[in-house]
């Protein structure tokens, strides 16, 4: 194949896609493909449309290219392209669309709402502890755990960074205590139980991506309900999401609630593929190395 690999652009996670991009692209040529790399920036379907690649890999991560706008503009194009859609990359890069779309199908997520985020130096939108997250970010971009003794007390401080000071609007959504875990869907397949467990604080963006900060446990050390509960979430989200290719379901799990404690968080469509990633990790535990995953997630771009 020609494959086009599309990363970088200019989201908040420009330097993860560039990691993702690399690793896919090296792992398309060491088994014989062509790779044209684009890094992504406004004249996109300029060089999309000279290069003619037979297939592109979406190894964009955010805010353009995992919501919908570029996955928009190959339709148009009449390019293949790997993960999700138009459609169901609109909805999943916004949290609180997704739960608008997975919650009446019976899927567990928390409750919550917008908030301005000026509104936060005021007043709690909801009881503490709870989170406040930009609503289409990815890598924990912007997330804020507020606890009862952070920020130093009720209100929020101006002065304390924050995502207030960046964004107007945040989801704000109960904190579930315990425990990070992670599915991985593969076609129809759902992989794996990864639990996180970050050395220190929470799983942000800096436990993400820097080696020997947060231990990977997969599978997870968790009972076999929970793993199935956590398969099939993940599964059906995928489904009714209308997912393609690879996608990646983020949970939180009360361990003193037994399955009822399980929260889906997010699905996301443009998962990591860096070497810290979770897909990946996944897959080679059942014996599917990085360069078949990223064959697989091309052939059924092609299929
Ligand atoms: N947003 C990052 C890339 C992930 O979900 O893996
Ligand atoms: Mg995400």
């Amino acid at each position: 194949w020609h494959v086009a690999v599309l990363m970088g652009g200019w989201s908040a996670e420009r330097p993860v896609s560039l990691s993702s991009g690399e690793g896919i692209a090296k792992a398309l040529e060491s088994r014989g493909h062509r790779v044209t790399r684009i890094d992504m920036d406004r004249d996109v379907a300029i060089r999309l449309h000279e290069a003619k690649p037979d297939v592109v890999f979406n190894a964009l991560h955010g805010v353009p290219g995992e919501d919908g706008t570029v996955q928009g503009m190959m339709d148009l194009m009449g390019l293949p392209y790997t993960h999700s859609g138009l459609a169901t990359s609109v909805i999943a890069i916004d949290k609180q669309l997704t739960k608008q779309v997975l919650v009446p199908h019976g899927i567990p997520m928390p409750g919550g709402h917008m908030v301005e985020s000026t509104s936060l130096f005021e007043r709690d939108p909801i009881s503490r502890p709870y989170v406040v997250k930009p609503v289409n970010e990815g890598s924990s971009v912007g997330v804020a755990i507020v606890t009862e003794d952070s920020n130093f007390g009720n209100p929020i401080r101006r002065d304390v960074e924050g995502p207030w000071q960046h964004f107007a609007e945040l989801l704000a959504e109960p904190y579930i205590r315990g425990r990070e875990l992670t599915t991985a869907v593969l076609g129809d397949r759902a992989l794996l139980v990864t639990e996180l467990r970050p050395k220190s604080g929470f799983y942000d963006f800096d436990a993400k991506y820097t080696d020997g900060m947060t231990d990977h446990i997969c599978p997870a050390d968790i009972p076999d309900d929970v793993t199935e509960q956590c398969k099939a979430i993940a599964l059906r989200a995928h489904q009714l999401l209308g997912c393609k290719g690879a996608s990646r379901s983020d949970f939180r799990w009360d361990d003193t609630q037994g399955i009822d404690g399980l929260f889906l968080l997010e699905v996301n469509t443009q998962p990591g593929m860096t070497p810290l990633s979770l897909v990946p990790e996944q897959a080679l535990k059942l014996g599917i190395d990085y360069a078949e995953l990223v064959e697989r997630i091309v052939e059924d771009a092609l299929a």
